[in-house]
Formats: C-alpha cells, sequence, structure tokens
C-alpha cells in the first residue's frame, strides 16, 4: 500500500506539471482567465499530492519522490486541451480506484477511508471539465463566446479543499 500511494503522489505531481504546461499554452494565446483555471487546478493537483505525503508520514511510512515526466506542451485547440484534461482525470480517477481496492484487498480500512476523499473529489473534477466542454461545444466557433467563457474562468478561485475536510 505503502508503495502505491508513492505512486499517487508522483501521479499528483504529472497531473500539477500537466496542467501548469496547459497554463503557460493559454498564457500564450491571452486567454487569461483559460491560464487562471489552469493554474488553480495546477495547485489543486499539489495540495492532493501533499494530501498522500501527509496521510503517509502520518502512518509512519517513508515518502520517496520520483521523477515527474515532462508534460505535453501543444494542443490542437482551446477544446483539445479541455478534452484531455477530461481524459486526464478520467485515467486519475482509475487511479483512485485501483488504491482503494488495494486498500480493501489489503483489509486496510484507513487508508481506505482516506481515499474516499479523493473518489468524491474526482466526481468534482470530471464534472467541471465536462461542463467546460459542453459550453464549449455550445459556442463553437463564435470568438465573442469564447472570450464570454473566458471571462467566466478568470473568476475562479484558488481554495485548498483537502484542508477545509480536516
Ligand atoms: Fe488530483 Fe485532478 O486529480
Amino acid at each position: 500500500m505503502e508503495a502505491a500511494l508513492n505512486e499517487q503522489i508522483n501521479a499528483e505531481f504529472e497531473s500539477a506539471y500537466l496542467y501548469l504546461s496547459m497554463a503557460t499554452w493559454f498564457e500564450e494565446k491571452n486567454l487569461e482567465g483559460m491560464a487562471n483555471w489552469m493554474m488553480i487546478q495546477f495547485k489543486e493537483e499539489q495540495t492532493h499530492a501533499l494530501k498522500f505525503y501527509a496521510y503517509v508520514v502520518e502512518r509512519g511510512g517513508r515518502v520517496t519522490l520520483k521523477a515527474i515526466r515532462g508534460p505535453q506542451t501543444e494542443w490542437k485547440s482551446v477544446l483539445d486541451v479541455f478534452e484531455e484534461t477530461l481524459k486526464h482525470e478520467h485515467l486519475v480517477t482509475s487511479l483512485i480506484n485501483n488504491l482503494v481496492d488495494l486498500a480493501i484487498k489489503e483489509k486496510d480500512h484507513a487508508t481506505n477511508n482516506m481515499l474516499q476523499w479523493f473518489v468524491a473529489e474526482q466526481v468534482e473534477e470530471e464534472a467541471n471539465a465536462e461542463r467546460i466542454i459542453s459550453m464549449m461545444k455550445l459556442i463553437g466557433d463564435n470568438v465573442q463566446g469564447l472570450f464570454m467563457l473566458d471571462r467566466e474562468l478568470a473568476s475562479r478561485v484558488f481554495v485548498d479543499a483537502t484542508q477545509a475536510a480536516n
């Protein structure tokens, strides 16, 4: 279980790095609201990694950090970025589900309990990306619509939900 949690710490940092890469892509296109949304996503992923970190330490385990792979740096379109975001969150959900499966198999109830926070978080993560993708599909090629959505995403503020839950 400890090794699997360490893998997840790495996966959360890789997620953070991917979203930071997406933020830079939006910055270059002057879509500052979308860059802001991705920057908050970057910060959230770091809090996820740190929640796992704190748990491993609390249980008397050892955190071993691994190399973070270089993220994708180019996307075909604004829609493509958010579709990749959703795809990535589906992957993270499967990783979390695998951790739950392992915790159940090992009768590790405490870890299973901690993981339930992430199970709920993944529902929200997927819903957020799905909502933006739906709006983008409605907007289509309408530039004005794109700027309105960008303005809306500029209003997202960072909240450390891992702390609020404690
Ligand atoms: Fe840490 Fe976006 O899941």
